[in-house]
């Protein structure tokens, strides 16, 4: 399948989109968020991928939306074509685990792109910021949400109030990113973790990822009883009896997703 705006790989159990508008630091469009959509659903189809990265170049992971493309828009056309949420949510619905790797600017949309995945990593020549109230706008894909959540109140609100850019030491230090990468190494590093990752079974990363998702979207009382829960099902699965199994046998477990 061919992209306008984007790049889809595949590295053993690991599928890669690269987000490709190098001409405008990879700005946010409609067209790019239904290309990674596709993208993203044939390798959530793919019994065989058990692992997602989205990355960017090495001077932008995205420098936000387009600008020029949303620069005549009025509430009704925002409203009615319901700008943002109609595409750009899929990538915070998608169910198999997702690394955004993260090199040079990834500001506006492209924060918020970052934040929808499961985990940041992030170049050394990484900046992080949320501009809009440069644009007369605020963030709109997340970023008042998320970003609280992530690095804590008065972080999130000097950055959104201010435009503060902040850089991949400090965003580490604040909790929005998991691991600082060198930026020539970012992507062969991720995709390391990533196949890592995609060796385990894919139906508990699935329950995984669902159960610390539920911490930002319940109490803790309901999010420790969903996590119990899912914890009671992996008892259902062969790959729980086959982890177990070779733990005590001393051997290395062979996973087969169910
Ligand atoms: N939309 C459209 N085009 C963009 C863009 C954007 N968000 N960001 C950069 N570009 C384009 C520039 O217009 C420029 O194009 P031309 O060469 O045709 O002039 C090209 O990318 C390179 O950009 P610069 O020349 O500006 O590069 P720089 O290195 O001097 O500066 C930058 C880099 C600091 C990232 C600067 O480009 C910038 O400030 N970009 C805008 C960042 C921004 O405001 N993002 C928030 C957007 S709103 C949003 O995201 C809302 C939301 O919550 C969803």
């Amino acid at each position: 399948m061919n992209y306008e705006n984007i790049l889809v790989a595949t590295h053993g159990k690991v599928g890669v989109i690269t987000l490709n508008r190098p001409k405008a630091l990879n700005a946010l469009s409609d067209g790019l968020f239904d290309d990674v959509g596709l993208a993203l659903d044939g390798f959530e189809a793919d019994e065989s991928i058990g692992c997602i990265v989205i990355t960017g170049s090495d001077k932008a992971f995205a420098a936000g939306a387009d600008i020029s493309g949303m620069k005549d828009y009025g509430y009704m056309d925002a409203y009615k074509a319901n700008f943002i949420t109609k595409n750009w949510d899929r990538v915070a619905r998608c169910r198999k685990p997702l690394i955004a790797a993260v090199a040079g600017f990834a500001l506006g949309g492209g924060c918020e792109l970052a934040m929808m995945c499961d985990m940041i990593f992030a170049a050394d020549n990484a900046k992080f910021g949320q501009p809009e109230v440069k644009l007369g706008i605020l963030p709109g894909a997340g970023g008042t949400q998320r970003l609280p959540r992530a690095m804590g109140k008065s972080k999130a609100m000097d950055m959104c109030l201010t435009a503060r850019m902040i850089d991949a030491v400090e965003a580490e230090r604040c909790g929005l990113v998991a691991r600082i990468m060198p930026a020539e190494t970012l992507l062969a590093d991720t995709l390391v973790v990533a196949a890592g990752i995609a060796e385990y079974s894919l139906p508990v990363l699935m329950m995984i990822k669902e159960s610390v998702n539920r911490a930002y979207e319940s109490s803790l009382q309901e999010g420790l009883l969903f996590e119990r829960r899912s914890f009671h099902a992996a008892f259902a699965t062969n790959d729980r009896r086959e982890g177990m199994t070779a733990f005590i046998e001393k051997r290395k477990p062979g996973f087969t997703n169910s």
